[in-house]
């Protein structure tokens, strides 16, 4: 049975790749990532397609600019159906809220199921020495996610270092989707605050965002269902 915790982030510009990586994991893996690599290549017909294969999908086109155009832009990406959306947490609560309203309306206006909102809290990319902010990332984490769930949003995306804390501070039914992903023994690539998938599960994660781990592997479904082995258990 396929484990919804696992979205598979498919970072390609070339259709045929998503297909041969889709079909080549099958029935293990039901969520998937589409980024703006992919959406600006090939367009929403990835996710219509994407559809028709029964997957779920995670449209993560990180959306940031002043609140009316981030919530007109998200009622145009809701009509492509997919499960999960996402904003900047840095866009200010006055434009997470004015989204999240917006999407509400708009879906019970058109009938149709409203996507989860969720918000980017901080880059997994960046690490303490880059880091501009006044306050600890971590703190700064936490900040943002609070926000976000004032503002009426359903989840962030944060490092899985952080999940714990925003757990603490969230609550239970607050979603925490993680990218920074790394199976022991794998290249961190660009990547900088990662955690295995079990200590991300452990720490409070709903959702891992896994790419190049399963994407460039080998064998990609022998890597996909070795992080499904390693979540289930914990
Ligand atoms: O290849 P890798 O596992 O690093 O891919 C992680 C995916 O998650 C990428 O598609 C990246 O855009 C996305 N992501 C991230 N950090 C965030 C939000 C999204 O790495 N804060």
């Amino acid at each position: 049975m396929a484990d919804e915790r696992l979205i598979v982030a498919l970072d390609f510009h070339k259709f045929d790749d998503v297909k041969n990586l889709v079909g080549e994991l099958g029935d293990s893996v039901i969520f998937y990532k589409v980024g703006m690599e992919l959406f600006y290549s090939v367009g929403a017909g990835v996710v219509e397609w994407l559809k028709s294969q029964n997957k779920k999908i995670f449209l993560d086109l990180k959306l940031h600019d002043i609140p009316n155009t981030v919530a007109g832009g998200l009622c145009s990406l809701m009509k492509l159906g997919a499960d999960i959306l996402n904003v900047h947490a840095a866009g200010g609560f006055t434009m997470l809220k004015t989204a999240a309203e917006a999407l509400r309306e708009e879906s019970a206006k058109l009938g149709i199921a409203k996507p989860k909102l969720i918000a980017i809290t901080i880059l997994t990319s960046i690490n303490q020495a880059e880091w501009y902010g006044a306050q600890k990332i971590s703190e700064q984490v936490v900040q943002f996610a609070k926000i976000a769930q004032d503002a009426g949003l359903e989840g962030v995306v944060a490092s899985p270092q952080e999940a714990k804390l925003i757990r603490e501070n969230c609550g239970e039914k607050f979603l925490i989707v993680t990218p920074g992903i790394r199976p022991a023994g794998s290249a961190v690539n660009d990547q900088s605050r990662i955690s295995t998938p079990a200590a991300a599960i452990q720490n409070g994660a709903n959702y891992l965002v896994v790419g190049r781990p399963i994407r460039a592997a080998d064998n990609p479904k022998f890597a996909a269902e070795k992080i499904l082995a390693e979540i289930s258990e914990v």
